[in-house]
């Protein structure tokens, strides 16, 4: 696989007659522009090209996405998510889809009532999508396969890295028995797994969009996933810190032992990925004491 070019994805772009083309984000494996075209304003997504044009990201955007809108757009309240407008799977730059503008601001973390008044809605509404219909679509699972895969390759490279010790691990794996032993009655949940500020959009005062869904899954501790994550993103201030766990722990969507085991596994996780940045990775160590000490 090779990495997206910026200047195939303008080359695209400018073909198709956009204007006014500004980057939003560029990875190795996805970029994003916005553009004007007709007077109309879009995102436009590039993906990692792949032989056949179906990578996951792409597939999620493309087919997932907006099967999951048309189902539970009426009677969602609080949760919008942008229209795929046009699916392109063969461009020079790679697969894209086009999607509509969200006019929002990105919500403010250190607002108090984040929690019970805007989160808890969301995810209670994402609680409602049932998942059997998505599955022939492609969608995916994540489970004790995957948790396995991802923790041995983070704990891998920490230990190596010497940012963890050999000691930890069995703590660590520990922390993680509340995921391996969760029943199989336990609902599946969807979410984009990158569940945090920089991808919900506040509409108005009831609504915001849920963007970037290019890890779209389903697991059995969704909303406790999405939680952890939020909170590794959310706060560096002790105090705040203490009281979001609290109102986590207190909420009748949580489990708040499945939310302590998903607080460590996001920590080691993002480690992996800031491990070599001092500042990132001593907040994250300290969550990780925090979420650890929790147990
Ligand atoms: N449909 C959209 N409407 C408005 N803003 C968007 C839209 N899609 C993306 N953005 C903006 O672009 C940023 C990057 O897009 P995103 O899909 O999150 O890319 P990445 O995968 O690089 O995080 C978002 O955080 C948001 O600010
Ligand atoms: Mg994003």
């Amino acid at each position: 696989m090779s990495d997206i070019s910026e200047s195939d994805c303008i080359t695209h772009l400018l073909c198709e007659g956009a204007q006014h083309i500004k980057r939003l984000s560029h990875k190795n494996n996805r970029a994003i522009f916005s553009v004007i075209l007709n007077g109309q304003k879009y995102a436009v997504k590039f993906f990692v090209k792949s032989g056949n044009g179906v990578t996951y990201p792409f597939v999620a955007h493309c087919d997932i996405l907006p099967s999951i809108k048309s189902y539970a757009e009426h009677q969602w309240r609080h949760i919008v998510l942008p229209d795929i407008v046009r699916v392109q799977p063969d461009t020079i730059a790679g697969p894209a889809v086009w999607m509509t503008w969200v006019q929002g601001s990105q919500i403010k973390t250190q607002d108090d009532s984040l929690l019970l008044d805007t989160l808890f809605p969301l995810l209670n509404e994402l609680k409602s999508i049932p998942v059997d219909f998505l599955i022939p679509l492609g969608l995916r699972f994540y489970q004790q396969k995957e948790i396995h895969k991802d923790l041995r390759k983070s704990i891998g490279s920490l230990v190596k890295s010497e940012t963890i010790k050999r000691s930890d691990i069995h703590c660590i794996e520990n922390a993680m028995t509340p995921l391996y032993e969760i029943e199989d009655s336990r609902p599946f949940i969807i979410s984009n797994e990158d569940f945090r500020a920089a991808n919900l959009l506040r509409v108005n005062n009831h609504q915001i969009a849920i963007i970037d869904w290019d890890g779209l899954r389903a697991s059995q501790f969704e909303i406790e996933h999405c939680l952890a994550h939020m909170l590794l993103f959310l706060t560096e201030e002790p105090e705040t810190y203490k009281r979001l766990i609290d109102t986590v722990s207190t909420s009748r969507l949580v489990d708040v032992e499945i939310f302590k085991a998903c607080c460590v596994l996001r920590s080691i996780i993002q480690l992996r990925f800031w491990q070599h940045q001092p500042i990132k990775k001593r907040f994250l160590m300290d969550s990780l004491n925090k979420t650890l000490s929790l147990n």
